[in-house]
């Protein structure tokens, strides 16, 4: 029953902005505007405009919320209205960069075509008021947690963020709440300050120490092709481990996934890990890293940004995994300056079944657009997601239903970076980029969410295989003796013989 209602909540919260006003149908899905010229002629704010700005705006378009102007009445939203037409019919807004045709999403905001004619027509009206009979109530906008969290981390202390300047990253580390592995349902974040606070990232950081060298997974991508079983065996033999170390600790190589427990854009509702009857394991013990990026506002302010986690009730049947393969570019070729198409490819395969449940395109400043392909073990290909790529927004989308994987299955990602004058993010065409985690380095980062048996090992998933990549022989470091090279591991039984052609997508120039 608890569980019941703890989903009823979390619905309320995340799907506020989705159920409120006029049922979507009043105002049609047709991918064309339907609507005769005499409705739109009648068109106002009340009866009209304001249910779509409720259900599609309000999330960050209110006070205390990411947005620089309220739209909560006609007073606020009015002087905008030229500005509500020109975001709209541009769809600059609601800001949502999926190409329509492929996947369809639970956190779609978009608008339709006759939403967008009638926001237009307003504005071309006059903005007019209308009858205040025929405007619906407002929307009881939650304050305060959404989770009714159990338990609450913070920032060591409030940061102090200037008026000006570029915005810049922030990592905190805090002590983990948690002493023991822990199931949670749901991770809310809470910018102490919206306006100023771009995105939240939560991660456990890595304390591994990393050895010198692993064959599994090599410290710098992309020097050469992982196997599926390779990667499967990526933790040294303890006889070599001692030998390096000089102590019989077992050490584990390099990992070449990052993962991600938690992250926060503006107006996105907390994740629900619980929806597939699965949840998130939190390892006990250590620190939890907390990445704040800060945009300055103009004033200057300070933020304490928290995090609260609501507990699972019980042991899921699933795990909730979300996961990025840690770079798929090749680092040994930075972007050219004034390359507007750097085009990176890579895969993923799946080495167990699993369900796709969300994604999300991390990149930097040259970023432009990233495609996620599903290849079947039998070759069915399915584009699951083609999004442009915005710096200023860290969009994650949410399957409308997860997808089956089977195992031997493979994600296709491509990744293009603009690094030409005619991307208004770029600081510098002239410059060659290189890879790295700096705002000024550039990053592919395929962040996805999986559910998985509970009892699936995150890291031995999937493996990983890039293009630009040659299958030359790794050698180990001399200095450990009678190791030349990688040991001679077969292939995962039940898999393909490698290497395996990517799919030929077609190459974009958006
Ligand atoms: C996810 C949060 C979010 C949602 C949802 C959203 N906006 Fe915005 N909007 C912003 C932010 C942040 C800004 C200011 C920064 C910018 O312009 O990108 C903004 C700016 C604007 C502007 C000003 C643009 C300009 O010319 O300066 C307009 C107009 C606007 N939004 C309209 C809308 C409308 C209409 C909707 C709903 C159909 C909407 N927004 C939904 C976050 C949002």
């Amino acid at each position: 029953m608890a569980r019941f209602l703890f989903s009823i909540l979390l619905l309320t919260a995340a799907e506020a902005a989705t159920q409120v006003g006029p049922p979507r149908d009043l105002v049609g899905k047709s991918p064309v505007a339907t609507l005769d010229t005499a409705t739109l002629q009648a068109v106002n704010f009340n009866k009209d405009v304001f249910p779509i700005l409720q259900r599609n705006c309000q999330t960050c378009h209110r006070p205390g919320e990411a947005a620089p102007m309220s739209f909560l009445t006609y007073d606020s939203a009015r002087p905008w209205a030229k500005a509500i037409k020109q975001a709209v019919v541009t769809k600059n807004m609601p800001p949502w960069f999926a190409d329509s045709g492929y996947g369809s999403f639970r956190n779609d905001p978009s608008l339709t075509p006759n939403e967008i004619a009638i926001l237009a027509a307003w504005s071309d009206n006059g903005a007019p008021e209308g009858d205040a009979q025929l405007k619906p109530k407002p929307v009881q906008w939650p304050t305060g947690w959404r989770t009714n969290p159990d338990v609450i981390i913070s920032i060591p202390e409030a940061y102090n963020v200037p008026a000006k300047g570029n915005g810049e990253i922030k990592a905190f580390l805090v002590p983990n709440p948690f002493k023991e592995d822990t199931w949670v349902r749901s991770i809310e974040v809470r910018p102490g300050n919206p306006s100023v606070v771009h995105h939240v990232m939560l991660q456990v950081p890595e304390d591994t120490p990393t050895p010198p060298f692993s064959w599994g997974a090599p410290a710098v991508p992309c020097t050469d092709t992982l196997s599926l079983q390779e990667n499967f065996n990526e933790a040294l033999p303890a006889n070599l481990a001692s030998k390096l170390n000089g102590g019989p600790a077992p050490v584990k190589g390099p990992k070449n996934f990052a993962i991600l427990e938690a992250v926060y854009a503006p107006g996105a509702p907390p994740t629900d890990f619980g929806l597939y009857d699965s949840a998130k394991l939190i390892r006990g013990g250590g620190n939890l890293r907390i990445e704040v990026h800060y945009t300055p506002n103009g004033t200057a302010t300070t933020d304490q940004t928290k995090i609260g986690f609501k507990l699972a009730t019980r042991p899921p049947e699933l795990r909730y995994v979300t996961l990025a393969p840690k770079s798929l570019a090749n680092v040994k070729k930075p972007i050219p300056a004034g390359e507007s198409n750097w085009e990176t490819r890579g895969e993923l395969e799946f080495g167990q079944d699993a369900q796709l449940v969300w994604l999300m395109p991390h990149m930097h400043l040259r970023g432009k657009d990233m495609t996620f392909t599903l290849v079947t073990p039998n070759g069915n290909e399915e584009t699951i997601l083609d999004a442009r790529f915005n710096f200023n927004w860290q969009l994650g989308y949410e399957l409308e239903k997860p997808i089956k994987v089977r195992k031997g299955s493979r994600l296709v990602v491509v990744a293009h970076h603009d690094n030409s004058a005619n991307n208004k993010f770029n600081p510098d065409p002239t410059k060659e980029v290189t890879w790295g985690d700096l705002t000024t380095n550039e990053m592919v980062l395929p962040w996805f969410g999986v559910v998985v048996d509970k009892n699936v090992d995150p890291e031995k998933l999937l493996a990983i295989r890039q293009t630009g990549c040659t299958s030359a022989a790794r050698t180990l470091p001399a200095q450990v003796p009678g190791l030349q090279s990688a040991p001679n591991v077969p292939a995962a039984p039940g898999l393909p013989s490698r290497p395996l052609p990517l799919p030929k997508l077609p190459v974009k120039g958006k």
